[in-house]
């Protein structure tokens, strides 16, 4: 259940990296459910397009740009498609990331590397790509980071090293871009459930149940939950707000690393 109004994001355009599925495909749901047009990116088509076909079931005007984030021009080039399609963005969700749980000592270069492309560079392709595009001012930008960045959990250097570039990317933004009129914040999803990631993280109901014990509110989140602050942080409600980190982690992050046993 949504607390906002449902015309809240009536005529703006709102494009999701990563938005295929999992949490950015419920953000990207969310924004449309408030009236906004929504363009989504992925890199496998057929994924995106059954993504898109699920968004216009739901009466969502909806529409679908594929590239890999890693690759600047095809993603400049997704931009500009979804900037013809549906006018200047006036949100922009860089949720494309990666995830695999392995310790640093069975990690090659090539799978750190993949990380770091994927969630940093693919952050500062989609937001250097997309700046000159936003209807300014008043735009915001989120990027989907999580507690990595500050907390250190083992098997998970690569997302650690990359969460926090993200977030330092994002306060540079915040900075650089806010006499611009644009407003550029951080979601930290926790534990969620029925995310790609959480499959990985804590595929069985075992390893699920002893998490969920753990953590502070006692549950996962939901993919809901992670919607609404980024419905929040992208509105006037959220006008005053920039160069922030907004944790929707059930208060993951406060119990630090030791939460995940070596
Ligand atoms: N353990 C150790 N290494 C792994 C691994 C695992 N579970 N999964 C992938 N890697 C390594 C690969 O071996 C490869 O390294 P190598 O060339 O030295 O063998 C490297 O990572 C890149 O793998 P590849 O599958 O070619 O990369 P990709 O760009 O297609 O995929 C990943 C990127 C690895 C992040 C992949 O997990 C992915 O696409 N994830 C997207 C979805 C996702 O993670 N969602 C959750 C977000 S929280």
């Amino acid at each position: 259940m949504s607390v906002f109004n449902p015309t809240l994001y009536a005529g703006r355009h709102v494009f999701v990296t990563g938005g295929s599925s999992g949490i950015n495909l419920r953000i990207a749901q969310a924004f449309g459910q408030h009236g906004a047009k929504v363009s989504i990116n992925g890199r496998k088509v057929e994924k995106l397009d059954a993504a898109v076909a699920s968004l216009k079931a739901l009466g969502v005007d909806a529409r679908g740009f594929a590239a890999d984030v890693r690759d600047y021009a095809a993603l400049d080039g997704a931009l500009e498609a979804a900037v013809q399609a549906a006018g200047p963005i006036d949100v922009l969700v860089c949720g494309a990331a990666g995830n695999f749980p392995a310790p640093v000592a069975m990690m090659s270069s090539n799978g750190f590397k993949a990380v770091m492309d994927i969630d940093v560079l693919g952050t500062f392709n989609a937001c250097r790509a997309a700046f000159e595009r936003l209807r300014t001012p008043g735009a915001a930008v989120i990027a989907i980071s999580a507690p990595q960045a500050q907390v250190a959990y083992p098997m998970q250097a690569h997302v650690c090293a990359a969460k926090a570039g993200v977030d330092m990317l994002v306060k540079t933004l915040a900075l650089e871009w806010g006499p611009a009129g644009v407003r550029v914040t951080s979601i930290w999803p926790g534990p969620i459930a029925e995310t790609e990631g959480m499959e990985r993280l804590a595929g069985d109901a075992a390893s699920r149940a002893a998490l969920e014990q753990k953590l502070p509110l006692q549950r996962f989140g939901t993919r809901d939950e992670v919607a609404q602050l980024a419905l929040f942080l992208a509105s006037p409600a959220a006008s005053y707000v920039t160069g922030s980190v907004h944790a929707v982690d059930g208060g993951m992050a406060l119990l630090g690393g030791a939460l995940l046993s070596l």
